[in-house]
């Protein structure tokens, strides 16, 4: 029995809906929780798979995990493990962040690589040269990388590209590195300000933050800590999207409306109606949205990961929109399931080409990867008749009470047992 989802379209989404803490800075804040020993806290966690794994890895290594409500403190031994096994990183790609703070605490860390999933090949070149840099020994064996070192040292290290992962390891590394480390082009998306922001907390002495010029003087330990998780800016841009292809209205809150910027500029330009103020954003649209291009580039860039909700959008939009994916090769894949409820794509390389329709058809669809999986749900809302989505593990990593918030928003989607 697998759980998939099935949706009837046509049903405006109209309410409030609240976003919970980012997943893609929630899974590092807790790995960063190693660095120093003693009882850190994490407030405005979401609900999601991802965290009941990276939760599950931390145990392994010796920590106490508790979660009550959206409040999860950690417990971090005085002499943590330092292995991270396959079994749980092959379930969730995003272990590998407890390299460098294991490296950093422990002097060794073995995790196992992670290797290609859905969307691409997803190499770890630039956070194993990082590490060696700063005085590691790195090898790749028996499908474990297995890192040493007698100390980290500070060192320059030029990323070749803003690498949110390369950027995390380097940094985590470096706080207690004897020295200065310099990073240059990292990543400045908004998680890398909030995990910055938290390894202050506990002491850390880092300038430059979002900005591509991060500059870390090493100290000799940290302090637990107590931080609240930045919200999630793909939910809330999700539930944006949504708002706009079913032609509803919803105040989306708990959200940094200045993270979402652009994506909000192309829904503007899709047609509607928004307007931010503090921590809400209020999205609403009474007509059929106006294709728009996209190009997907590391923050403040447009973010791959709103890319399938946008195609999902252009598909029932008036005119054609070229889409640009240069992040992840793979990413578009979806668009074959997209095409069996009616869209109308042609990729070729990174670039796809959207001709929108005045409708989508319901069929059964396959999500391959999170945001795969919220793109079709997206399309299956407005599709006419119903639409079965499997796959929905993928969804269910990255989005707490996706259903259950949709159905209080008005759409007509259930989870069932197939
Ligand atoms: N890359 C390399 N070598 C490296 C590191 C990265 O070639 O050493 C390449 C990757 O293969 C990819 C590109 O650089 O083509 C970007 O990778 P990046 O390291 O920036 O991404 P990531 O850290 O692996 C995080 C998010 C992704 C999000 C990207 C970009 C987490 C857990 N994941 O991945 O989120 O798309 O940054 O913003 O934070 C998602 O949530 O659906 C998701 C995939």
């Amino acid at each position: 029995m697998v759980s998939v989802f099935r949706i009837e379209g046509g049903s405006p989404l109209r309410g409030a809906v609240a976003v919970p803490g980012a997943k893609n800075s929630v899974l590092k804040l807790m790995a960063a929780t190693l660095l120093a020993p003693g009882t850190s806290e994490l407030m405005n966690v979401p609900d999601i798979e991802d965290v009941a794994i990276m939760s599950e890895l931390l145990r392994r290594l010796g920590c106490e995990v508790n979660h009550v409500g959206s409040t999860i403190t950690i417990a971090v031994p005085h002499r943590p493990d330092h292995r991270a096994d396959y079994d749980l990183v092959r379930r969730m790609r995003a272990s590998i962040c407890v390299l460098g703070p294991l490296l950093a605490r422990c002097g060794a860390a073995d995790v196992a690589v992670p290797g290609g999933d859905n969307i691409g090949s997803r190499g770890l070149d630039m956070h194993v040269d990082g590490l060696r840099k700063m005085g590691a020994h790195v090898k790749n064996e028996h499908g474990y990388l297995l890192a040493e070192s007698e100390g980290l040292i500070g060192a320059q290290v030029f990323l070749d590209f803003p690498s949110v992962g390369a950027t995390e390891t380097i940094l985590m590394a470096a706080v207690t590195a004897q020295g200065e480390s310099i990073i240059e082009n990292a990543a400045r998306e908004p998680e890398i300000i909030d995990i910055c922001m938290m390894l202050v907390g506990m002491g850390a002495d880092i300038s430059g933050i979002g900005s591509s010029t991060l500059i870390i003087s090493g100290v000799n330990s940290l302090k637990p800590v107590s931080h609240r998780v930045v919200s999630d800016r793909i939910v809330a841009g999700t539930w944006a999207v949504a708002a706009v292809m079913t032609q509803g209205d919803l105040t989306i809150s708990g959200v940094s409306p200045q993270y979402l910027a652009l994506p909000l500029e192309k829904l503007q330009t899709a047609g509607a109606l928004v307007e931010s103020g503090g921590d809400t954003i209020r999205v609403r649209m009474n007509e059929r949205a106006q294709c728009v291009d996209v190009v997907t580039l590391p923050y403040p860039g447009f973010p791959t990961d709103l890319q399938p909700q946008f195609i999902a959008l252009n598909a029932i939009g008036q005119g054609a929109a070229l889409v640009t994916e240069n992040l992840f090769e793979a990413r578009f894949r979806f668009v074959q399931e997209l095409a069996r409820l009616g869209a109308d794509v042609r990729t070729d390389g990174h670039h796809a080409l959207i001709r929108g329709r005045e409708a989508l058809s319901g069929a059964p669809v396959e999500a391959t990867d999170i945001r795969a999986g919220a793109g079709l749900v997206l399309a299956g809302l407005v599709a006419q008749g119903s639409t079965t989505v499997y796959g929905v593990s993928h969804i269910d990593r990255g989005y707490a009470g996706f259903v259950e918030t949709l159905q209080g928003l008005g759409a007509k989607i259930e989870r069932v047992e197939d």
